[in-house]
């Protein structure tokens, strides 16, 4: 007679004794993690800015683990050189090379020519070729088979983006029978969107290898449900969970957040450094419009020119009294749609320079280099105005960081797209349509105006939404609900088939 474990107390599902599963998963803060993403940020090479590393960095440093993914290093021995493992603090971090083709196909290819248009619902710039997709899952199965062996028994597996949808079941493949969470960094597009690329359905099935899936906002995760069960023969069940040949996978809502106090800080103490000081002495009388972004097709920085250029046109006394700073941080430079956003920019800020522009002053200041974190922090802090005009993002924790970076007596404003994640939690910030030119004149006007009280208004609610908010606790709740999610869903197969045993009996 085979022997069932204890059924579970259908009353509290979530409360089931976890270890009754395995002793080990008791709890969030006893199993070693494993993170997974395409990038992995070596302490070697410096600080590293980005949404992915800015949510798990704090979270690794605490509790230490295993950080796995790519070195960031293009090698022709890649796929035969296996892992390097370099440990600094608690956490040890290993890493893969890619070959120059897994670089070119599985990266800028299907990763980012493909995948990153299409979940920001930008098919237009999807470039596809079906070599790249089964270079990708190559790669997802490489990097499956490498890690495996580094997983132990009671870890916690979590994989991290679109570069790597197909490493949930790649990994089950492996024989890895943890609990796997997965976090998707970027949004996700709706499903008649989803079908301009072939195969998802695929994809979608290996992703859904895992017990837990998050995602930043509501919209991206109900967009998910709809596109499993439309691709991937899910089923919906109460309580965000879906089921998928016979397995149960809880998906979850998981805003990611900064660090607001630190940043506010960093931000107080750089804004007194020379940069930032240099910065300001060269704007007398001038007020100064702030936009930080990588350079990306999704952060809308044509259309943010266009507005600018409208508000000059409509509202020419702003002339000589504003500029616009904008960092557009080189990115994925070969891919194609960068390349041509690259052109188009330097062509856009270069008209409305020679068209607007005096010979003591340009109404546009577009620099293609990064600046650091605790400078940026700075800019921060000084600029009147933050602009975050994406037309689809994640999350974007640039308008998280503008918040936090305010002096909280003479805040500035923000800006912000009613298309970015951030706008869930952020709408005491003007929000904007960034394809409405008009609009967009209109809110840099309104912001450059805005009365003290206003501001003040504004930034205290905005600064309610993201104070008591950390991305260590955002780790820490994702983990948690990972345990939770493992252990329901497998409690309650268990639970199915005691109930089919018992129809047969
Ligand atoms: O989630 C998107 C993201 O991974 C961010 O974390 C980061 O800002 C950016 O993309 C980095 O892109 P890449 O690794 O292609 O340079």
């Amino acid at each position: 007679m085979t022997r069932l474990p204890t059924p579970i107390r259908r009353d509290n599902p979530f409360g089931a004794d976890v270890t009754e599963l395995r002793p080990g998963f008791a709890s969030p803060t006893m199993n070693r993690l494993v993170v997974i993403s395409n990038r992995v940020p070596l302490p070697s090479n410096g600080p590293r800015a980005g949404g992915l590393a800015v949510a798990l960095d704090g979270l690794m440093e605490k509790r230490g683990g295993l950080w796995f993914g790519w070195s960031g290093t293009v090698s022709p021995t890649a796929a035969q050189d296996g892992v390097t493992v370099s440990r600094t603090g608690g956490v040890d971090y290993a890493t893969t090379d890619l070959t120059a083709e897994e670089h070119d196909r599985y990266y800028n290819g299907f990763s980012n020519a493909v995948l990153w248009p299409l979940l920001h619902s930008m098919p237009d710039l999807i470039q596809y070729d079906r070599t790249d997709a089964q270079i990708y899952r190559d790669v997802n199965a490489r990097l499956a088979r490498e890690v495996q062996g580094l997983i132990g028994p009671d870890d916690l597996v979590w994989v991290h983006d679109y570069h790597l949808l197909p490493l949930p079941a790649a990994l089950r493949a492996s024989g890895v029978s943890n609990p796997i969470g997965f976090f998707l960094h970027i949004p996700f597009c709706a499903p008649d969107v989803l079908e301009s690329v072939p195969d998802m359905g695929e994809l979608l099935t290996g992703l859904l290898a895992s017990d837990l899936i998050g995602f930043q906002t509501d919209t991206d995760m109900s967009n998910f449900a709809a596109s499993a069960v439309q691709f991937a023969g899910a089923t919906r069940l109460p309580g965000n969970t879906l089921q998928v040949q016979g397995r149960r996978v809880l998906l979850g809502v998981f805003p990611v957040e900064i660090d607001a106090h630190e940043f506010a800080a960093q931000a107080e103490a750089n804004a007194r450094k020379l940069p930032v000081v240099r910065l300001k002495q060269s704007l007398p009388g001038q007020t100064l419009v702030l936009g930080l972004d990588r350079l990306d097709p999704t952060k809308g920085l044509v259309q943010r020119i266009s507005g600018l250029r409208r508000l000059l046109e409509t509202q020419p006394q702003w002339k000589r009294r504003m500029t616009l700073l904008q960092v557009a941080a080189i990115s994925r430079k070969e891919v194609g749609s960068y390349r041509n956003l690259k052109a188009a920019l330097d062509r856009e800020s270069g008209s409305l320079n020679a068209d607007f522009g005096e010979p003591d002053w340009l109404p546009l200041r577009m620099i293609s280099h990064g600046v650091d974190r605790a400078t940026a922090a700075g800019f921060m802090r000084t600029a009147r105005v933050g602009l975050v005009t994406p037309l689809r993002d994640g999350m974007n924790l640039v308008a998280k960081e503008f918040v936090a970076a305010q002096n909280p007596n003479d805040p500035g404003v923000l800006i912000l797209s009613r298309f970015a994640g951030a706008a869930q939690q952020l709408d005491a910030a003007l929000l904007v349509n960034p394809h409405d030119t008009d609009a967009m004149a209109e809110a840099m006007a309104t912001a450059m105006t805005m009365k003290l009280g206003e501001r003040r208004e504004r930034w205290q609610s905005l600064w309610g939404a993201i104070e008591y908010r950390t991305p260590v606790a955002w780790g820490r709740l994702f983990l948690a609900s990972l345990l939770r999610g493992a252990v329901r869903g497998r409690l309650e197969l268990v639970s199915d088939d005691q109930q089919m045993m018992a129809n047969a009996g």
